[in-house]
């Protein structure tokens, strides 16, 4: 195999950062390729737990080399926060950690911006991580960002940070946010670009070389495809392609070398900030898969919203990305539930719906229509065989293959590198 690819299939949260860490354990390099520090991926070695935001989550694995792509959208004292840390734990990323020159900056200014844009939103609020990720795609789409290769030259730098400042502070100023917040930018980012320095690189050139050396390459996608800037619940979503076409734009890595696509379900469904969510239980079912599952989010603390296993959107998930294989996380949580539903269609108007909807107004009205299969009470955490699993788990799992179109490939019950099975 030389690249896989592996995303997450719901909102989010799936539990992607544990599967890259055992996945990617054997493969050359890991990349991030979109998103930016938005992502919280947990992994869990031995009782320690890590949680990236912008580094893969392949960097515990002393072996690989980690790639920060293009398509990323760089904070970068987050990232040299994190570069920190991780050397306070003992992980040493010298000589194998590295930035794409392309990837674009986020800026005080994006994440003021962001924080102001929510607090001005009339209606629904988006509910973003106010980490400047929507300002930042924003500007770079409207070819006004800043790359990190634009750090590295301080004069360069100037006078891009010039060009528009005043623009800037009557923007914050006109959403009630304080503009001299941006005073020490320059001098800031000036020290960024010293700092970042010695991690810049060409990756595509990187990447490209490792293709043709038939290296092992692993793709780990942030956010969820139904938080796809395209293809999700918009305007609820986030501001990059979460699909597999965001992993190559944003890495540079081309289509036909992709051998394998993971997709990444959690047993049940969350979702953090706003937007529809069909199978969402505000009642003691919920409330017992938040506790359970400790679903708070990685990134902000906040509390996930929480329901049922929806396979409409799994479906269209698996669908539109040619999803391989699927890796289904937290069935552990479920243990102890006499029965589980899982939603298999929608209810609009008397009128039954497979099909995942464009509109966000249309889907926050549907009314799951329910499966229900006989639950489980064992606790399966401990269980490491297949065949050990309580049949219910076994059919709950044949029904999510069923449903969604792609084998489950393994399955993981517990948070742990070792909490794993093989099918
Ligand atoms: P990501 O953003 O997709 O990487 O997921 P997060 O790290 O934000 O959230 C997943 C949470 O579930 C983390 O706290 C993980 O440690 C945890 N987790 C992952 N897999 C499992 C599992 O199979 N069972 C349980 N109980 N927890 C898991
Ligand atoms: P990982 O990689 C869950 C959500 C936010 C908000 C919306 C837009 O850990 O799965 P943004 O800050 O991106 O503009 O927010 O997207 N969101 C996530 N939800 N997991 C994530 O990443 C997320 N990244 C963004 O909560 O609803
Ligand atoms: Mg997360």
């Amino acid at each position: 195999m030389t690249v896989t690819a592996l995303l997450g299939l719901q909102w989010g949260d799936e539990g992607k950062g544990k599967m890259v860490d055992i996945l990617s354990a054997t493969t050359d390099f890991v990349v991030r390729c979109q998103g930016g520090s938005n992502a919280g991926h947990t992994v869990k070695v031995k009782g320690q737990t890590t949680v990236l935001h912008l580094i893969p989550s392949g960097v515990l694995s002393p072996q690989t080399v980690c790639v920060i792509g293009h398509g990323v959208v760089l904070d970068p004292g987050q990232f040299l926060d994190e570069v920190a840390t991780l050397k306070e734990q003992g992980i040493n990323t010298d000589g194998r950690l590295f930035v794409s020159d392309r990837a674009h900056v986020v800026f005080p200014f994006h994440k003021i911006l962001d924080g102001a844009q929510e607090e001005a939103r009339e209606g629904a609020k988006i509910g973003t991580t106010k980490r400047g990720i929507g300002p930042c795609y924003e500007e770079k789409a409207s070819r006004q960002g800043l790359r990190v290769l634009d750090l590295l030259d301080g004069n360069r730098l100037r006078s891009r940070l010039a060009d528009g400042a005043e623009m800037k502070k009557k923007r914050l100023t006109s959403l009630g946010a304080d503009p001299s917040e941006l005073a020490n930018t320059l001098e800031l980012y000036l020290e960024f670009g010293r700092k970042l320095a010695p991690y810049v690189a060409d990756t595509v050139a990187m990447l490209h070389d490792a293709v043709s050396d038939d290296k092992r390459i692993f793709l780990e996608g942030a956010q969820g495809v139904l938080l796809d800037l395209d293809l999700g619940t918009y305007p609820y979503v986030t501001s990059s392609n979460t699909n597999i076409g965001g992993l190559l734009s944003g890495s540079g890595i081309p289509a036909r070398a992709i051998d394998c696509t993971f997709g990444v379900l959690k047993a049940y469904t969350t979702r953090v900030g706003s937007g529809p969510f069909p199978t969402e239980l505000e009642d003691e079912v919920g409330q017992r898969l938040r506790d359970r599952g400790a679903e708070y989010g990685a990134t902000t603390g906040r509390p996930r919203r929480c329901g049922w296993f929806d396979a409409i959107g799994a479906r269209f998930a698996v669908q539109v990305n040619g999803v391989d294989k699927i890796l289904l996380t937290k069935s552990d949580v479920l243990s102890g539930c006499d029965e589980i539903a899982i939603c298999t269609g929608y209810r609009l108007d008397e009128h039954v719906t497979e099909r995942y909807p464009a509109d966000a107004v249309a889907l926050s009205q549907v009314e799951p229509v329910y499966e229900t299969l006989p639950g489980w009470s064992e606790d399966i955490s401990g269980v490491r065989a297949y065949d050990e699993l309580p049949v219910n788990m076994r059919g709950y799992v044949d029904r999510i293959e069923e449903l969604c179109g792609a084998p489950v490939a393994m399955v993981s019950v517990g948070p742990g590198r070792e909490a794993i099975i093989e099918r």
